[in-house]
């Protein structure tokens, strides 16, 4: 059976960014951008220009960088926000403007206080306004599975008609169910007189836990883009995740009749990268990236995976890029070698300078770790970039005190704008201890939402990945450490937290509309 293509628009660095605390800087979204890139990803959504200056230069950088996949931004479907997405894109080799406006009655009526004919228009004149910036021009219909199907099939035709190539459909609010949500694109494709002009394309959240699901459904409807995200991160639940989508097409090729382009042994690097730098951990039973998603627990299961793999594994644990990582450096391994692995994993330095920090980092972790894993030189990249010395607070040392038996005590000293300072606290353990001493002088008023320890690879020297979720006046920030000693970690994501929030910039965007 001959394949047709199936186009993978990312979102991670868009609709993946507005879950609360995921926000990255510009230089982390290039990372991950490229990473992205060498996955053969065919679009990277990289951010919504006009919602803050940080966006508009993130676009505008992940533009300037990616050569083979096609760089979008989303854009309302208003001139101001066309124009700022134009912009942005413009050095871009390949650029996308994706600009949508909602069309559900409880949208039109309580959000956008517009008719359908308001609404009809100003979606036409928005797909010929980005028209005038790139022939790549993207319309979603907001909302569109609790849209009227006579409204959407009169919109769908006249944007096609403006000229745009890719129909979205998403499912805003994770409301459909497989069945109904893949019938419905199968009658408005028959239904819209034009619809062989534009590539039909989904959008799933997962309220229900159905975005995958949903997006399947709607291929084998007729559906040739799916719009996913690393890690199923997204709003609210998130959304359909990248990895799942990729890898049920490719191992259900029996039923599927289409193909992703996706370079499959870069999804579980891509995973870690984007779980370190948003400090959202994946779940142990995740599918595909998940820690135990290829390990077997029970006997049986063992015993029939010895005797043929087959019996109880579908996909082959190397083919996502597990068990690659294997030791690659230690503490002789020379520059030219380190400078190697990190462009095996799609990280250069634009500067000597850089790599020679790296580098230098590289030798500090080395010289407490035998063993120096792919994973452990991403998450040396993610604490160099949460650790500038522009920061407000910065660690100079921290000193733990535990016995069995009594409360813990730490010493902490910190530069905080510049002026030395040292804090004593005592806590139910070390990470509280520490925690107290920073906060009896940073008075940072914020609530913790969340505290996790993760082992970035395996053995007892393992760094450990500490995130910290603050809360501030309603701003959610994420802050992230690594080191091999985990109350350092913690403190380390401790001071990143507290430094996003004292820099508006860097806190979450907060988007009128979407
Ligand atoms: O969920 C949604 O509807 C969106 C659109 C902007 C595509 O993210
Ligand atoms: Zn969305």
């Amino acid at each position: 059976m001959s394949k047709e293509k199936l186009v993978i628009f990312d979102t991670t660095l868009r609709d993946g960014e507005q879950s609360p605390g995921a926000s990255m800087t510009k230089e982390e979204k290039v990372r991950i951008a490229k990473m992205l890139e060498k996955m053969r990803v065919d679009v990277i959504e990289a951010g919504f220009a006009i919602a803050s200056p940080g966006d508009f230069d993130a676009v505008q950088a992940v533009a300037n960088t990616i050569k083979d996949s096609t760089v979008c931004s989303l854009a309302r479907a208003v001139d101001t926000d066309i124009d700022r997405a134009g912009e942005a894109l413009k050095g871009a080799n390949s650029s996308r403007i994706h600009t949508f406006i909602a069309t559900s009655p409880i949208h039109m009526k309580y959000k956008l206080k517009m008719e359908p004919e308001q609404v009809l228009e100003q979606a036409i004149r928005a797909v010929k306004r980005a028209r005038g910036f790139t022939d790549d021009v993207e319309f979603s219909l907001e909302d569109g599975s609790r849209s009227e199907f006579e409204f959407m099939c009169r919109i769908t035709e006249a944007a096609i008609a403006a000229g745009a190539s890719t129909i979205n459909v998403p499912d805003t609010v994770g409301y459909g169910e497989p069945g109904e949500y893949g019938a419905m694109f199968k009658r408005l494709i028959e239904a819209v007189p034009n619809s062989d002009k534009a590539i039909f394309s989904t959008h799933c959240h997962n309220d229900l836990g159905l975005a995958v699901a949903n997006s399947l459904s709607a291929v084998m409807n007729g559906v040739r883009q799916i719009e996913c995200t690393i890690n199923g991160l997204g709003e609210r639940a998130g959304n359909a995740a990248l990895e799942e989508i990729v890898m049920a097409v490719r191992t259900r090729k029996d039923l599927f009749p289409v193909e992703t382009g996706i370079v499959s042994e870069h999804i579980v690097p891509t995973s870690r990268l984007v779980s370190s730098i948003t400090g959202f951990p994946v779940q142990p039973n995740k599918a595909i990236v998940g820690a135990n998603a290829f390990a077997h627990e029970s006997g049986i299961h063992q015993d029939g995976v010895l005797k043929h793999r087959e019996t109880y594994e579908i996909m082959r644990a190397e083919d996502v890029g597990w068990n690659t990582n294997k030791i690659v450096l230690g503490k002789h391994s020379g520059r030219a070698a380190v400078k190697a692995r990190f462009e095996a994993l799609g990280i250069t330095f634009e500067s000597q300078d850089a790599l020679n920090q790296a580098f230098s980092r590289f030798k500090e972790l080395a010289d407490k770790k035998h063993e120096i894993f792919d994973e452990d030189l991403q998450s040396l990249l993610t604490s160099a970039s949460s650790e500038s010395t522009e920061e407000t607070y910065i660690l100079i040392d921290v000193e733990s005190q535990s016995r069995s038996g009594e409360k813990s005590k730490s010493r902490i000293s910190l530069q905080v704008e510049g002026q030395d300072m040292e804090a004593h606290a005592e806590g139910s353990g070390p990470v509280d201890a520490a925690y107290k001493a920073i906060e009896s002088v940073v008075k940072s008023n914020s609530d913790l939402l969340l505290y996790s320890v993760n082992a970035i690879t395996q053995g007892t020297d393992s760094q450990g990945e500490v995130t910290v979720r603050l809360e501030r006046n309603g701003i959610i920030v994420n802050g992230v450490g690594a080191d091999t000693d985990i109350v350092v970690a913690s403190v380390k994501a401790y001071l990143h937290a507290l430094n996003l929030l004292s820099s508006p910039g860097r806190s979450h965007p907060q988007r009128d509309g979407v």
